[in-house]
């Protein structure tokens, strides 16, 4: 399909813990392979496969090490191939992660910088100097690490992962390409890492704010640059190239740019990327008049260059939602353990549930997470010995990181790690009652939410709900959140009284799991519903 990205419903695949082909404890391509089945029957357009190029896995991967090579870990370059074109065959797109800020510190270029010392052309590829600044990295602790000969480097992540210097010819040439080289072997597209982060201030000035500081994200002198843009002219000319090779196949560029809406929207005008990440849409607490500001923000924003607006509720890198929203007040930020309060289960997937429906229910491209469709809370009681995000060590052991939403997926309740791989184990420990939420067992239940997000998607695309208009039917300040899209309403009752269903309509979808004849015909708090709503009823 012509512009299939704009409305289309892309899956995470985190390729460390979907699925274990050989036993070794950790999630590879030929895993990812033998269960694109699954995705093809959840009714995704896409996926998106975090990194599994060559690396050290310093930062499981966000540490790439040769951007045209596949990681031992996870398989080869046949596998990948075989990987795609069995997605293909499923009618599904594959996007791939691109990243491009750093390299890791074990990759040739910065191995050569290393050994040619302070001016030389291999140092410049990188972002060296003889002082550093007062810049904090985002995982923690100064965002310069100092070399034997004195120079200091620049790393916006962990020292592993050294920041390259978008001014060098070398570097534009490499990224070229790389895009390339995937683009020959027939990915649909990039997820771009760290998209706003490319270009720094060239006066180097000091700021010691937290990058993810709002204050920060507006004007921290390595954020959003305008310099980023041209990059991203001329990566699109490429992928313009190649989509006009085969028109029904448009090649696809998203940004993961963690900046305000009217920022991020400068990623994707009409010659640069086609989609960029909604985190202000993530971190929107569980609140109506929050939900529909951010809504409606995005869609005027995002309609007036000409793109979609994308929506997400969780990624490898935040606690996943069914525990995020289980807690009445607080928000976690940066994992939770289990000395930390702990969410509330039966309230985090019942709000779980109602924010996808809702999600699902706007116009746009949204994005899943791998293990969202099972309503998987977060691992939060996982001794931290088994700890491996940069983050714990990097901030002293104050924030448990992001391990806790990487945990492998849980397939089959009675087999050895929950049907993941086999005798092997788990890389990161999978919770003992990962059990309950196995595949297998919601296959079978009509009301899991593996069951809810099949029929969500599949009423999705019959409905067309990616496209069209958006229309309010509640007052601004509302707790329950009301629409119109084409034929269907939605209601939304973000903890508000019960809202007696308009008579005369039928259900098509709700985020509850109970039977709805047994229930008053009202939509409860903490539940969305989608209505079909009859003309006369209009
Ligand atoms: C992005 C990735 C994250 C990674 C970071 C550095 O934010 O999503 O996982 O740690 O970039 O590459
Ligand atoms: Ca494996």
């Amino acid at each position: 399909m012509q512009d299939w990205w704009r409305t289309a419903v892309i899956y995470q695949i985190y390729p460390r813990s979907f699925a274990d082909s050989n036993a070794d404890g950790i999630g590879d391509l030929p895993g990812i392979t033998e269960r694109l089945g699954s995705l093809r029957s959840l009714g995704v357009d896409a996926v998106w496969l975090s990194p599994v190029y060559t690396s050290p896995q310093a930062d499981a991967g966000y540490d790439v090490a040769d951007y045209c090579d596949i990681d031992p870990i996870f398989g080869t370059l046949d596998d990948f191939d075989q990987m795609v074109s069995r997605a293909h065959e499923l009618g599904l797109r594959v996007i791939i992660d691109l990243v491009p800020n750093h390299t890791s510190s074990a990759h040739p270029w910065f191995q050569a910088a290393l050994a040619a010392g302070p001016g030389s052309p291999e140092r410049s590829r990188y972002l060296f100097a003889d002082k550093p600044t007062d810049w904090l990295s985002v995982f923690g602790g100064s965002a310069w690490t100092q070399v034997p000969d004195g120079q200091w480097y620049l790393h916006l992540y962990d020292a592993a992962q050294p920041d390259l210097n978008w001014h060098s010819a070398d570097v534009r040439q490499l990224f070229e390409q790389v895009l390339r080289f995937w683009l020959d072997r027939e990915v649909d597209g990039f997820r771009v890492d760290v998209a706003h982060g490319l270009i720094k201030d060239p006066s180097f000035p000091d700021f010691a704010d937290d990058p993810l500081s709002p204050h920060a994200k507006l004007s921290a002198p390595y954020w959003d640059q305008d310099g980023v843009h041209e990059i991203y002219r001329s990566w699109r000319a490429i992928l313009d190239s190649y989509t006009a090779q085969d028109r029904s196949r448009p090649r696809v560029l998203c940004a993961e740019a963690n900046v305000p809406v009217p920022r991020a929207i400068r990623y994707v005008r009409p010659d640069e990327m086609h989609q960029a990440f909604n985190f202000p849409y993530l971190n929107t607490p569980w609140s109506a008049p929050a939900l529909r500001r951010v809504i409606e923000e995005s869609l005027q924003q995002y309609g007036s260059v000409g793109a979609p607006a994308t929506w997400v509720l969780s990624n490898h890198d935040v606690v996943r939602h069914a525990s995020r929203l289980g807690y009445p007040d607080y928000q976690p930020t940066g994992g939770i353990g289990a000395d930390d309060p702990q969410p509330d289960r039966e309230l985090g997937l019942r709000r779980a549930r109602a924010a996808t429906l809702l999600m699902l229910a706007l116009p746009g491209s949204a994005y899943l997470y791998q293990g969202e469709e099972l309503g998987l809370p977060e691992s939060t009681q996982m001794p931290d010995d088994f700890r491996q995000d940069p983050n714990w060590v990097r901030k002293n052991y104050t924030e448990k990181g992001r391990d806790g939403a990487r945990v492998p997926l849980p397939w089959v309740s009675t087999a050895m790690a929950f049907g993941f791989g086999g005798m092997g184990g788990t890389w990161l420990p999978q919770p003992a009652d990962y059990e309950s939420y196995a595949r297998d067992l919601q296959e079978i239940s009509e009301t899991s939410t593996l069951q809810m997000y099949i029929t969500a998607l599949t009423r999705r695309r019959e409905l067309g709900l990616g496209n069209g208009e958006l229309t309010w039917e509640s007052e601004p300040g509302s707790r329950v959140l009301v629409f119109r899209r084409g034929p269907v309403r939605i209601i939304c009752n973000i903890g508000g009284q019960p809202w007696p269903l308009p008579s005369g309509t039928e259900v098509l979808v709700s985020s509850r799991s109970e039977p709805r004849s047994t229930r008053h015909r009202a939509v409860e708090a903490d539940e969305c519903v989608w209505l079909l709503a009859s003309p006369s009823n209009g």
